[in-house]
């Protein structure tokens, strides 16, 4: 299988606010915006894969700031990784005010797609390339998402994160030196 830039999977959507999407504060409902990620994702997933793909997990949202009522809702979502079957999957959210031309974040989140065979088993995907400094740097803080993310998950015993218990370990030297 042939390996994939990173940026041939970008994915940009746009929404807008409607009444039927908000709370009862006027914002975007959190359900709402976690639907349209998840649909954004997949087209990324699918994009890189070119097989059908399963949500395999959602890592931790943080909403930073809430999305009012008739503004924009811009999503971006690009492969920072592909490993044997599964993939990884970066979405960032902004919201823009269109009468005040005013844009701000309000999200990022990393979702875990599995690409399927046609019995629905995972079924492998192509290797992926990152260019820039910023797709290097997240294909390498990807592995310690993963061995995390999998470890919760009850997938991976915490003593084969070897990556993970590295920068800990790092972090951990940094620390008694300063002292
Ligand atoms: C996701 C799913 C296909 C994995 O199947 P499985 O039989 O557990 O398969 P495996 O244990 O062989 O894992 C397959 C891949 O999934 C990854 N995976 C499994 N559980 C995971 C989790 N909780 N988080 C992240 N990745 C996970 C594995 O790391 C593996 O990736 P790799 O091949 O790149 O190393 C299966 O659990 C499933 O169908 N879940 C339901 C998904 C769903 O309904 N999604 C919502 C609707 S789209």
């Amino acid at each position: 299988m042939e390996a994939k830039k990173a940026e041939d999977s970008l994915v940009v959507m746009n929404e807008l606010v409607l009444p039927n999407d908000t709370n009862t504060f006027g914002n975007l409902m959190g359900g709402r915006l976690m639907y349209w990620m998840d649909i954004g994702a997949a087209m990324a997933a699918g994009k890189h894969c070119n097989k059908p793909c399963m949500t395999a997990s959602v890592d931790n949202i943080s909403f930073k700031n809430p999305i009012k009522l008739g503004n924009i809702v811009h999503i971006e979502v690009k492969l920072t990784r592909a490993f044997n079957t599964s993939m990884e999957v970066r979405i960032q959210v902004w919201g823009e005010d269109p009468l005040h031309k005013h844009k701000y974040a309000s999200n990022e989140a990393y979702f875990t797609f599995v690409a399927l065979d046609e019995h629905n088993r995972p079924s492998p995907v192509p290797a992926l390339i990152p260019e820039t400094d910023e797709e290097k740097e997240q294909y390498k803080a990807a592995l310690r998402r993963r061995q995390l993310r999998l470890i919760l998950g009850g997938k991976m015993s915490p003593d084969d994160a070897t990556e993970l218990k590295a920068l800990f370990v790092q972090n951990a030297v940094g620390q008694n030196q300063q002292a």
